[in-house]
């Protein structure tokens, strides 16, 4: 992982968190940097379609881990990833705003990035204070 996709997101202080925001950060730079490096459409699209697959399996840890350890504000963080993964679904269906799959690639990519960034500054951090307490991995 390169050294500004390892600060990108903020650190909890939970390892399997810390590294899987960290994961995140890697494929957003990858999106960000085959954009910049004029990378054809298809690749872009492609490790796009793996940072979503890695937010998905993401989301489904941290929502398993919130279950297992009784977190009691799961229900509201369980509903802000399913917002989340519904606000991108929609940026995949709008080519009639924006009909290059790649521009569209790369403005989910933006919009995610400042959604984690939030998220993880004010949920993700919570969570990871409980699970401390709680003296779960
Ligand atoms: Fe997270
Ligand atoms: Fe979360």
């Amino acid at each position: 992982m390169g050294e500004l996709a390892q600060m990108r997101f903020v650190k909890v202080g939970h390892r399997l968190l810390d590294t899987e925001h960290g994961q995140l950060a890697s494929l957003v730079d990858e999106v960000e940097t085959a954009i910049a490096t004029g990378k054809d459409e298809s690749v872009v699209c492609n490790i796009y379609d793996q940072l979503i697959t890695a937010t998905e399996r993401h989301f489904q840890q941290e929502n398993v881990r919130m279950y297992q350890s009784g977190y009691p504000d799961v229900d509201r963080h369980m509903a802000l990833h399913a917002g989340l993964l519904n606000t991108l679904l929609g940026f995949a269906a709008a080519p009639e705003r924006e009909p290059s799959r790649g521009r569209r690639a790369f403005q989910a990519t933006r919009f995610l990035e400042s959604w984690l960034t939030r998220h993880i500054e004010e949920e993700d951090s919570k969570l990871a204070t409980h699970l401390h307490r709680i003296g779960m991995p």
